[in-house]
């Protein structure tokens, strides 16, 4: 599997079987590393609807016809004000199944407006690809609870944000990194814009000396193959 970073948050998850994209923020993200109209997913996924994460999601999908999964309230917003088809609705705990693998939403601690209004709970994906599970953790704080996803699925890569100042910043992401308990892991949504910069490369070093993971840092457009 290919692990395309796009800048943010956004990700491209490539097997034979399938190309997903997560929140695929690009418009207007200065940091994007491709343009929307450059993709063509088979599947989008959503962890919240804040625009550095809906992004393009409507645009995308309507050009090339792939399934959104996002929480329901977003998933109802897509259907009836942007009138896409292909969307699947799960909330918390549900799994939707595809031939490729799963998707499985998980709590992240956040808010979550839509560029046009739509309030709902922000999520994390757990996703199972390619015979790895994939857990991005979407924009959350430092919270108990990222433990549990581990102890039903052990998790391969963590996608984890480290900016701070809208997510936890990079020393509460280590402790994040020690209750998921991952192999690898992906630093995201840091230096985009001035509020979130940090340093990755410390946070790399206080993630390798403290706890068992290896962190791949990715610039946008860097792929990592797992
Ligand atoms: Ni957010
Ligand atoms: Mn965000």
């Amino acid at each position: 599997m290919d692990i395309r970073f796009l800048g943010q948050s956004a990700f491209q998850l490539t097997t034979d079987g399938v190309t997903l994209l997560v929140d695929p923020f690009l418009t207007g993200n200065p940091k994007a590393a491709v343009q929307a109209g450059d993709l063509d997913p088979d599947v989008i996924a959503l962890t919240h609807g804040h625009a550095d994460h809906f992004g393009d999601t409507v645009g995308i999908a309507q050009r090339t016809g792939a399934t959104v999964v996002a929480i329901v309230e977003i998933a109802n917003e897509l259907t009836g004000e942007h009138g896409l088809e292909n969307v699947r609705d799960p909330n918390f705990g549900g799994t939707e199944v595809f031939d490729w693998g799963w998707i499985r939403l998980v709590p992240a601690w956040h808010t979550s407006t839509t560029p046009s209004g739509t309030v709902s709970v922000p999520a994390g994906l757990v996703i199972s690809i390619d015979g790895k599970i994939v857990y991005h953790l979407g924009d959350t704080c430092l919270f108990s609870d990222l433990q549990l996803v581990g102890r039903r699925d052990p998790v391969d890569v963590a996608i984890v944000p480290i900016g701070g100042h809208y997510t936890m910043d990079r020393h509460d992401a280590v402790a994040a990194v020690e209750l998921v308990g991952p192999k690898t892991v992906i630093p995201c949504h840091y230096n985009t814009f001035p509020p979130i910069e940090t340093d990755a490369g410390a946070f790399k070093s206080d993630v390798e000396s403290q706890t068992g993971a290896s962190v791949v840092i990715l610039e946008p457009g860097d792929t990592h193959s797992e």
